[in-house]
């Protein structure tokens, strides 16, 4: 770890990692050639393990942490939680580092470590990633990670992602954050969601009779909103949640001359949606395989061209 004042007062440090970072072709100018985007600073052992829990990893899960330093937390994801993955870093003596502790752990078999630049990784195996990097580098890791497999969870220690706000956010204090000096942690965590802006139809029958259904829905990261297109009338869709790949929501519509409130449940796969929705009305209550077909594609989730065009504020502590 790089030994500065930093390493003392927990409200200065945030900001110090940030100049650390900004001023690293000089300061942090590393002898195998390369520049580290980020300064490495260890997360604390509590804090990872927090991490690892909300994300709820499990044996099934393969993590790959981005940045990995010592290579704590591949290590605690498989050592503890049963997992694999791998690590990347940079720095040459990080991975000499982490294969070490991985040997002394009993992980070899489930771990592995690459000194290779985390914007050149291959990041599709990976169900859960790690990140302790900086607001800037987050930022422009975010159109990649948008594009990841839907329900790819994502765990930032103290760098939120801007604009694409966190499914969960937890504060925990830590006594050895800092090395030792103690201090708050941010726990931001992420579920990759499906991309599912555009226009869907599908057909079932309600009471006997057909009805065609149209909806529109818009999408930003994980918020989504829209409306349906029903015997020619147009209404909002409510209760629209979007988790990963699962989608849900319901309105109210005339059907016959009755309402009939239907609740949509359903998982997306590209340009299809298969799930159940629920009717129920003074005529009619069933439960009824639904498969929509998406017919218009609309814009993808945002993508910034230019992350460093992004004004930066870090929120003092
Ligand atoms: C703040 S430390 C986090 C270490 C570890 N993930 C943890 O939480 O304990 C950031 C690490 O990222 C590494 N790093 C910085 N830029 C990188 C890059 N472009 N590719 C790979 N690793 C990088 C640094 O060498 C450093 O070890």
């Amino acid at each position: 770890m790089q030994s500065t004042s930093c390493d003392r007062v927990s409200s200065v440090v945030r900001r110090c990692l940030t100049a650390a970072a900004a001023v690293s072709g000089l300061a942090l100018a590393p002898a195998w050639g390369g520049e580290p985007s980020v300064p490495y600073v260890p997360t604390p052992q509590d804090v990872v393990e927090r991490m690892l829990q909300i994300a709820k990893v499990t044996p099934r899960d393969y993590v790959i942490d981005l940045g990995s330093g010592d290579g704590r937390i591949v290590i605690t994801a498989a050592r503890k939680f049963g997992a694999r993955g791998f690590g990347v870093d940079l720095n040459p003596q990080r991975i000499t580092e982490s294969v070490e502790n991985a040997r002394k752990a009993g992980v070899s078999d489930k771990v592995a470590f690459y000194q290779r630049d985390l914007f050149e990784t291959d990041l599709s195996e990976a169900t859960v990633i790690t990140m302790y990097l900086l607001p800037r580098v987050n930022l422009e890791l975010r159109p990649r990670l948008l594009q990841l497999k839907p329900g790819t969870r994502l765990v930032s220690h103290d760098f939120s992602m801007e604009e694409w706000k966190p499914d969960t956010h937890v504060t925990v204090e830590s006594k050895d954050k800092y090395g030792g000096a103690g201090g708050r942690s941010e726990i931001y965590f992420w579920i990759v969601p499906a991309q599912v802006s555009g226009t869907w139809q599908w057909q079932f029958p309600v009471a006997g009779k057909p009805h065609s259904y149209e909806v529109t829905l818009e999408q930003r990261f994980q918020e989504i909103s829209g409306s349906v297109r029903l015997g020619g009338r147009t209404i909002r869709v409510q209760g629209a949640r979007l988790r990963g790949d699962e989608i849900r929501f319901n309105f109210t519509a005339e059907l016959d001359g009755a309402p009939v409130k239907h609740e949509f449940t359903g998982k997306v796969e590209a340009d299809t949606i298969a799930g159940t929705v629920a009717v129920s009305g003074a005529r009619v209550t069933a439960q009824i395989e639904w498969n929509a077909r998406r017919t218009v594609r609309g814009a993808a989730a945002p993508v910034r061209a230019d992350p460093y065009a992004v004004r930066f504020v870090e929120t003092p502590k």
